[in-house]
């Protein structure tokens, strides 16, 4: 990755704040096409960001249809749920109500048909202008756990121990997830990663061998990926 595409912090809230600005610059150029949203304890802070802006600026995303990165198959409330996240903690809050929102149905009957017709509703869209992205400790970029391919499509994924014990779910919970190729396709990628627990991934996404062990670096050569890190998420680049 070159240099100029890591853009580094002295604090989270500081690179929150800044991709949070990345993602309203992108929203506001797309028109329609879809920005793609991620969950996950990283995102709260660049939420609370672009909350505070679009009550400042009001109907900021009137125009902008957000998507769903990736969802929990099957819990046993909906209220737990990604797509409850995201409707309750950032667009319920908005002072005008987004163009639109393409989720994942995490409850639904046919899981494997849902992840495609997800796909297709993207791609019917236009397709994503920017996808928002997170990194797990094993790397894992949506729920792509490793040894996901570069060419993996949205799918149903078993998660990886790790992933289920730091997320508190129930062992042999499964998600539905963005492939690999369905973010790569996306025309920019916004990567957040804070705190010193996401330095190894972050380090290995950077700097390691390109492989499915480590999901993220398979997006390291997209044209327009920016990470915006913290100090202790950056401190194992070298
Ligand atoms: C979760 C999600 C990802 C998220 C990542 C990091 O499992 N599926 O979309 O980016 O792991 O989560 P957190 O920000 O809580 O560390």
């Amino acid at each position: 990755m070159h240099a100029t595409n890591i853009h580094i912090f002295d604090d989270s809230g500081q690179a929150a704040a800044a991709a949070g600005d990345a993602l309203i610059a992108c929203a506001q150029a797309s028109g329609a096409r879809p920005i793609g949203l991620a969950t996950g304890q990283t995102m709260t802070p660049l939420y609370d960001h672009l909350l505070k802006i679009e009550n400042q600026e009001n109907s900021l995303f009137a125009s902008t249809v957000f998507s769903q990165l990736d969802e929990i198959i099957g819990r046993p409330s909906p209220v737990a749920s990604f797509a409850h996240e995201l409707t309750t903690s950032l667009f319920s809050n908005f002072r005008t109500a987004p163009a639109g929102f393409l989720m994942i149905d995490g409850q639904a009957g046919d899981p494997a048909g849902e992840a495609v017709r997800h796909c297709h509703a993207i791609r019917k869209a236009g397709g994503l202008a920017m996808q928002l992205l997170g990194i797990g400790v094993n790397g894992h970029v949506g729920f792509n756990e490793p040894g996901s391919t570069d060419d993996s499509r949205c799918r149903i994924i078993d998660l990886a121990a790790s992933t289920i014990q730091r997320n508190g779910y129930d062992v042999g919970m499964q998600g539905i997830t963005l492939g690999i190729a369905d973010i790569r396709a996306a025309e920019q990628i916004i990567l957040v990663a804070t705190g010193a627990a996401k330095a190894a991934a972050i380090g290995a996404m950077v700097n390691g061998p390109k492989t499915p062990d480590c999901p993220a670096s398979l997006l390291r050569d997209h044209p327009d990926i920016r990470l915006f890190l913290d100090n202790e998420a950056a401190s194992h680049i070298c």
